[in-house]
């Protein structure tokens, strides 16, 4: 959940919109109730910003919800699915550190997997700007669940292979949550929401390549990988499916 600097990551998601639209996980209703709690204010009929909204996993959800959504993405190719899935949803093509929605125009500013690409120093108050008074901005991610030894150990191989830092398997503090998250000085709050999915091997490997670390890599690289992993998977799964559990990680900062 750490804010990461923009670059090739942030844009890599566009060569694999239609990978991504199929296989990525999608959010719990619990996390949508919560938002709710949170934000001290009901989805049916509130006025929603999705930014980063890719291809619309987030925005579908809260369309279900009763939202009236308007989505933000940089993203042609993720915009374009967007567009296929939801042609009702209306898209702006834009940058969650320039919004380009209208001051006090919106109930809630969500970023679904998507704040850790912007920059936090001109997001927050781009997010304050657009909300009314009383608004929130809504922050999530899908973590890894690192208390399932597999998961955990996949993660070390992942972060291996792409040359990242693994993440650590303690999760930050609600203190520390806000500060990586560069929400400090807001009023947040913070939930942590536990939820798994039972999906094919195909469909758990086709996800895991459809991730900005493995988008930036050589295909053949991408391909080593995931062979490797199919073959290792496929001994431990004998039955060709897999559980991924996740750890919904959510902040919701208030506009005063
Ligand atoms: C991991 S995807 C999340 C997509 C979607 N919200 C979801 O829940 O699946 C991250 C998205 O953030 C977008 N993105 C990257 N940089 C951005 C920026 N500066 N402002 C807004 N969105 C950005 C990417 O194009 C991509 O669609």
């Amino acid at each position: 959940m750490r804010v990461m600097t923009a670059g090739p990551r942030a844009q890599s998601f566009d060569v694999a919109a239609a990978q991504y639209a199929v296989n990525r996980p999608s959010y719990p209703s619990a996390l949508f109730d919560c938002v709710e709690e949170f934000a001290g204010c009901r989805l049916t009929g509130a006025r929603v910003a999705d930014v980063g909204a890719g291809t619309g996993i987030a925005s579908v959800l809260l369309r279900e919800r009763g939202a009236d959504v308007i989505a933000v993405e940089p993203g042609e190719a993720m915009a374009g699915a967007l567009h296929q899935a939801l042609p009702g949803v209306p898209i702006v093509r834009g940058d969650g550190n320039a919004l380009p929605l209208a001051e006090a125009s919106c109930d809630l500013i969500t970023y679904a997997q998507s704040w850790q690409w912007i920059d936090p120093g001109r997001s927050v108050p781009e997010a304050m700007r657009v909300l009314r008074a009383g608004g929130a901005l809504a922050i999530w991610w899908n973590t890894t669940a690192f208390d399932v030894p597999w998961l955990r150990e996949q993660h070390q191989r992942i972060a291996h292979h792409c040359g990242v830092k693994p993440r650590s398997a303690v999760r930050p503090s609600d203190s520390d949550a806000i500060r990586l998250a560069g929400l400090t000085g807001l009023r947040v709050t913070r939930r942590q929401l536990r939820w798994s999915r039972t999906v094919s091997l195909d469909m758990h490997l086709a996800n895991i390549g459809s991730r900005s670390a493995f988008l930036v890599l050589e295909e053949a690289d991408r391909h080593a990988f995931l062979v490797d992993e199919r073959e290792r998977l496929g001994k431990s799964f004998p039955g060709g499916e897999v559980e991924e559990t996740y750890v919904v990680d959510l902040l919701v900062a208030l506009r005063a």
